[in-house]
């Protein structure tokens, strides 16, 4: 059978030198690798060779099969080229301007992310992520929201099943995070997060950076130092921050924190609602049950967590008033950065 393999490769490819035209070689192919081509029958034939002969010939069979098609297709391509420059309408003109190649640009929210990262790099944190189908665990359980308890609500979670949905917010990640990683922690957790919700000022899916460090001593003047260095070299030395209590499931003490308004820079305006603030970021010391359930014992450790919305950043950095613009693709949005 060898032989005959041999025998059909060499006179199949001297046949291919000698076509003349496409359609030859066309009808060529077919004699040997058609449905009855010579090559086709002969593989059919391998059904009637013990098996350990079967796997040596048919080997053999697919490399000459697949040096053949090789053959075919050099040869179809000289035969094209040849009927090219045989008629000059068929010729491509290479006289003709290219088409200009585009150059794409980073996508708005993404260079904002890239900025955010470098920030917090100066200060030491690493960067790290989780997933965005999450278990009801790391989104609720783990984060301290009791079963059952109204403290989901806060969240219009988009469910799937069985314990599974989108994670409502990169808090869970937290938790992965703690517990792989023993203290001291410093890390930021950028992501997509998925809330029931779409108007002007939010959208189903949108992007959170979380930021976590846990060490002995960890405080709350920490926390500050950390996001005032991050609200600065963000928009500028003159913005001021504000803490005002607040309430998460996941931090004790919680925090809001305001900025001064970029719009009238604290004079108090229409986008401010007159207070001359705008609510920027959620943040607070890390609940001991959080710490506990990352594994990481209280009575030693302190942390501080912070989680931000990129698409808000993003619109207070440049005076962007819409979150569909992120979506939609308009080349006329994403063209101005
Ligand atoms: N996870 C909170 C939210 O989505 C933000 C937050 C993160 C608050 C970390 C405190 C600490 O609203």
């Amino acid at each position: 059978m060898k032989e005959q393999l041999g025998a059909i490769y060499k006179e199949s490819s001297e046949a291919a030198q000698k076509v003349e035209d496409l359609k030859q070689l066309e009808d060529l192919r077919i004699r040997i690798l058609g449905r009855k081509g010579q090559l086709t029958l002969l593989l059919h034939g391998l059904k009637t060779l013990p098996s350990e002969e079967r796997r040596i010939v048919g080997q053999a069979a697919n490399d000459i099969k697949n040096k053949l098609l090789q053959v075919f297709d050099d040869r179809m391509q000289v035969l094209k080229r040849a009927s090219w420059s045989a008629d000059s309408k068929l010729r491509p003109d290479a006289t003709l301007p290219g088409r200009p190649v585009e150059m794409g640009r980073e996508h708005i929210l993404n260079r904002t992310l890239h900025e955010i990262e470098g920030i917090f790099k100066v200060m030491g944190f690493s960067v790290a992520e989780g997933p965005e189908v999450e278990t009801e665990y790391y989104n609720f359980e783990a984060m301290n929201f009791p079963a059952d308890h109204p403290s989901r609500d806060m969240h219009d979670t988009l469910f799937i099943d069985d314990g599974m949905l989108l994670r409502t917010h990169t808090s869970p990640v937290q938790v992965r995070y703690m517990e792989k990683q023993k203290p001291p922690i410093r890390a930021i957790m950028p992501g997509k997060t998925y809330r029931c919700d779409d108007d002007a000022t939010h959208s189903p899916m949108f992007h959170q950076v979380e930021g976590l460090m846990v060490d002995t001593n960890v405080s709350f003047t920490d926390l500050k130092a950390v996001l005032t260095f991050f609200i600065h070299r963000m928009f500028g030395e003159d913005a001021n921050l504000r803490f005002r209590p607040s309430f998460f499931p996941f931090t004790e003490p919680s925090a809001e924190i305001d900025m001064t308004c970029v719009n009238c820079h604290g004079q108090g305006c229409s986008l401010c609602k007159g207070t001359g603030w705008m609510e920027i970021l959620g943040a607070g010391m890390v609940h001991p049950n959080v710490l506990w359930a990352g594994k990481i014992d209280p009575e030693q450790y302190t942390g501080f967590a912070f989680g931000m919305g990129v698409e808000r950043i993003t619109m207070l950095k440049y005076g962007i008033d819409n979150m569909r613009y992120f979506f939609e693709n308009d080349l006329r949005f994403l063209r101005q950065f």
